[in-house]
Parts: C-alpha cells; sequence; structure tokens
C-alpha cells in the first residue's frame, strides 16, 4: 500500500502546452504604477499580447495576478499538478523576499522562469537579491512588457 502510494506520487500529469502565467502583489495596478518605471501597458494588455503569441506559437495561457504571497505558492503547485509546460512568475516585491516561493519553485519540476518588467539589478539595493532567481531556470528582465514574450518565447524554442 505504501509503496504503491509512493509510485503513484511519482507520475507526474501528462505535459500540455500550457503555460501559467503567475503576477505577484501591486502588478494589478499596472498602467497606472508608477508608469516611468512600468510603462502604461496594462496587466491585460499583456495578457492579450501573450494570448496572441502564444496562439501562434501552439502554447495555451492561464495568466493571473494575486496580492497574497501563500496564494502564488498554491498556483506553483497547481502548475505541475495540471502538468503545464512552465511557469512565467513575476513575483514582484515577493521576489526579493519569499523563501516560500523558492522553496515551491525549488519543489516542483516544472521550469520557472522569473520575468521583471524593469531590472531590479539596476535598481535600490534590496531589489538585487532575487530569491526566485535562485531557483528559476531563467531570469528576463528590463524589457517592459516584452519581457513577458521573450520569456513566452523560450518556453517555446524549448530553451527551458
Ligand atoms: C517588478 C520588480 C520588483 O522589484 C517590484 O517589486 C515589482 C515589479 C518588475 O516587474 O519590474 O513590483 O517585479
Amino acid at each position: 500500500m505504501l509503496f504503491l502510494r509512493s509510485v503513484e506520487a511519482s507520475i507526474s500529469a501528462p505535459m500540455t502546452n500550457l503555460v501559467y502565467v503567475l503576477n505577484g502583489p501591486n502588478l494589478n495596478l499596472l498602467g497606472t504604477r508608477e508608469p516611468e518605471i512600468y510603462g502604461t501597458t496594462t496587466l491585460d494588455d499583456i495578457a492579450g499580447m501573450l494570448e496572441d503569441r502564444a496562439r501562434e506559437l501552439g502554447l495555451e495561457i492561464d495568466m493571473r495576478q494575486t496580492n497574497y504571497e501563500g496564494t502564488l505558492v498554491d498556483w506553483l503547485h497547481e502548475a505541475q499538478a495540471e502538468g503545464a509546460r512552465a511557469v512565467l512568475l513575476n513575483a514582484a516585491a515577493y521576489t526579493h523576499t519569499s523563501i516560500a516561493l523558492l522553496d515551491a519553485i525549488k519543489a516542483i519540476r516544472t521550469p520557472v522562469i522569473e520575468v521583471h518588467l524593469s531590472d531590479p539589478k539596476t535598481r535600490e539595493a534590496f531589489r538585487h537579491l532575487s530569491y526566485v532567481g535562485m531557483g528559476a531556470a531563467m531570469t528576463v528582465e528590463g524589457h517592459g512588457a516584452r519581457s513577458y514574450l521573450i520569456a513566452l518565447e523560450a518556453v517555446a524554442s524549448g530553451d527551458v
């Protein structure tokens, strides 16, 4: 019984063409939030751009935003359970604080790409540390909304 349970647990969901795009705190305000740093593109605009490009690439997008750290952890677990091909994760400020997110990234086999609109490494010192980056397969930052598209293309081309 115990043996069977562990065998079942080791069988992962079949790989799909689904890409989870997870967004953390304050990104719901994109478009009006500090536009001199993040631009005027809204999260809905980014979702639209990603959906169009995903269609061309034969991928499917599931785009979400939350202001809660634990919800991001749950969604990372769900991405693996659903057989997602990859996760694009803009954890926003939790990038720089969350060991829970690093542990979640390390706990799943689904590759995670760290995404940022701005380049945190050129900003305040407290943004230079990235817990997400310690577990992510790749980081794309500093290209504005295009960072998400570059990350999606990396998934499509099999770079992660
Ligand atoms: C951000 C960069 C983070 O440092 C910041 O806390 C954000 C947005 C970006 O996309 O540039 O909220 O993740």
